[in-house]
């Protein structure tokens, strides 16, 4: 998207609920309230699964050979956006409400506020090839998931994660070319 918009995000709540305590919380719910997120909170959810937690860009989550191929996007009623963890931005992908396109059928995703969709870059996944390759890719996701899941419970946010897309819809709709394959969603807002 040329002359895309880039939304500079507010400065993350501090997420201070002991390990343990998300560790019990963590669910899976289906039922949101409408209500948007709240900035700091957006902003906390995504750093905690795709932030850097050193200046060199190493991030919050680990990722095989370091290859750090799995982007987080946001989908909101406004448009879609890519994050970018060292400046704390959302830069637009795609415009318009595209809620509809990251399921195959549950409804509840269009109540929710946010979806966030977890995206392989092939440019930089070079290094993962085959079966094995595609396996750490899923691994590298799944650890994103369970970090956002995890900030979630803490924040007192429901969420679950979804595999049940279409990824050649979700990734038009997302307004990306064939370099990027959608491999996870995580559906996020307050309870209802
Ligand atoms: C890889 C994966 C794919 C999933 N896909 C969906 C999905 O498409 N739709 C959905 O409602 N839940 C989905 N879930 C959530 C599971 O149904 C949920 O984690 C499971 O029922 C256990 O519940 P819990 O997460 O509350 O412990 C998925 C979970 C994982 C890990």
């Amino acid at each position: 998207m040329s002359n895309a918009v880039v939304r500079k995000l507010a400065a993350p709540v501090e997420i201070n609920m002991p390990l343990v305590q998300a560790l019990g919380r963590r669910r899976s719910s289906r039922e949101f309230s409408p209500a948007p997120l709240d900035e700091p909170l957006l902003s906390a959810l995504l750093w905690a699964c795709a932030g850097n937690n050193l200046p060199d860009g190493r991030r919050t989550v680990p990722s095989a050979l370091d290859c750090r191929e799995v982007k987080a996007y946001v989908v909101d009623a406004q448009g879609v956006w890519r994050y970018d963890p060292s400046e704390n931005t959302l830069t637009q992908t795609a415009v318009g409400d595209k809620r509809a396109a990251t399921t195959a059928g549950q409804d509840f995703v269009l109540t929710a506020p946010v979806t966030i969709v977890f995206v392989q870059e092939k440019a930089l996944s070079e290094p993962l090839e085959g079966d094995g390759g595609l396996l750490c890719i899923c691994v590298d996701t799944g650890c994103m998931i369970e970090a956002a899941q995890l900030a979630c419970a803490a924040m007192g946010l429901a969420s679950v994660p979804r595999a049940w897309f279409d990824a050649q819809t979700l990734r038009q709709a997302m307004g990306l070319d064939e370099n990027f394959v959608p491999v996870m969603t995580l559906t996020v807002g307050f309870p209802a």
